[in-house]
């Protein structure tokens, strides 16, 4: 029987101790209690360098980039024989690390073509701090890397402070998943299979406003019982402005409201 291949846990932030390190540790741990072995590593150890986009093309037939890079690799050797992924990172920006983007855009020069992690199974977590803001856009880069690597995708986790708990809980669930899936890969047989898949997947798509009402809502769930009814109120009247076209009073309505239940949820935190 062939050895069964492990789940790596990608930690793409410079902080080895942070809540990203949290939530993928969580995820791991969902892994390992399915009964699949992991690895977690940490990103800040091994920073690959930029990409070149050299021409002509070779590294896609060499499948090796043509400039000496131990840290790519080292993320060559671990992705292409791994089981399934955890990808987190924090949010930079309402975007993702550089340190992220140095990997995936290497990634993509190299194997993107011969697509040697079809089927694996993946998901990524964004971890978005102070404001939350970039919850839905921090994500995005991942599961662009995770398309155009042809990886099955599970759903994104995205955390903030105001659902952390709630986003490590489901971290370890999806982690039990992810190990599942990790003992019959699926690869995709068309690309429209892919693209489908990736276009129902929650969160991905949302435009700015529409994340920002998402991360409204977030903050209100984080506020007791007692005091959500009001901010519930307050967003409904965003939606009413919303669907009457008054997009732009509908999307002050929502500042307000965020900024409200922040100030509820800093005072009783
Ligand atoms: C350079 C920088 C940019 C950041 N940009 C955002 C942001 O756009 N939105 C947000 O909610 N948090 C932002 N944060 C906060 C981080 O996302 C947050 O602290 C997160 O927990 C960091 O993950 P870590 O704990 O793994 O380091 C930023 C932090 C830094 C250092």
């Amino acid at each position: 029987m062939p050895e069964e291949k492990k789940i790596i846990g990608i930690v793409g932030s410079p902080n080895k101790d942070g809540r990203t390190n949290e939530l993928v540790t969580a995820a791991l741990e969902g892994c390992r209690k399915a009964g699949v072995e992991t690895e977690i590593i940490q990103m800040s150890d091994h920073v690959v360098g930029t990409c070149r986009d050299c021409l002509p093309w070779i590294c896609k037939d060499e499948l090796k980039c043509t400039y000496k890079d131990e840290a790519f690799e080292f993320f060559s050797e671990k992705l292409l024989n791994c089981g399934g992924l955890v990808f987190g990172a924090p949010v930079y920006w309402w975007d993702t690390t550089a340190m992220v983007k140095y990997l995936i855009l290497k990634m993509f020069r190299v194997y993107a073509r011969t697509a040697p992690l079809n089927g694996v199974p993946a998901f990524g977590i964004g971890v978005a701090g102070g404001t939350g803001n970039g919850l839905a856009s921090g994500l995005r880069p991942l599961y662009h890397f995770l398309q155009m690597m042809w990886m099955r995708p599970l759903e994104p986790v995205p955390a903030t402070r105001f659902n952390f708990e709630v986003c490590i809980e489901h971290s370890r669930e999806l982690g039990g998943e992810l190990a599942g899936m990790s003992r019959s890969i699926s690869p995709f047989k068309r690309r429209e299979e892919s693209l489908e898949l990736y276009d129902k997947l929650p969160y991905l798509g949302l435009s700015r406003a529409e994340e920002r009402r998402v991360l409204a809502d977030m903050v209100i769930m984080a506020l007791p019982e007692a005091d959500r009814q009001g901010a519930a109120a307050g967003l409904a009247q965003a939606d009413l402005l919303l669907v009457q076209g008054r997009s732009l009073e509908s999307a002050a309505k929502v500042s307000e409201v965020y900024d409200q239940a922040v100030k509820k949820y800093e005072s009783k935190v």
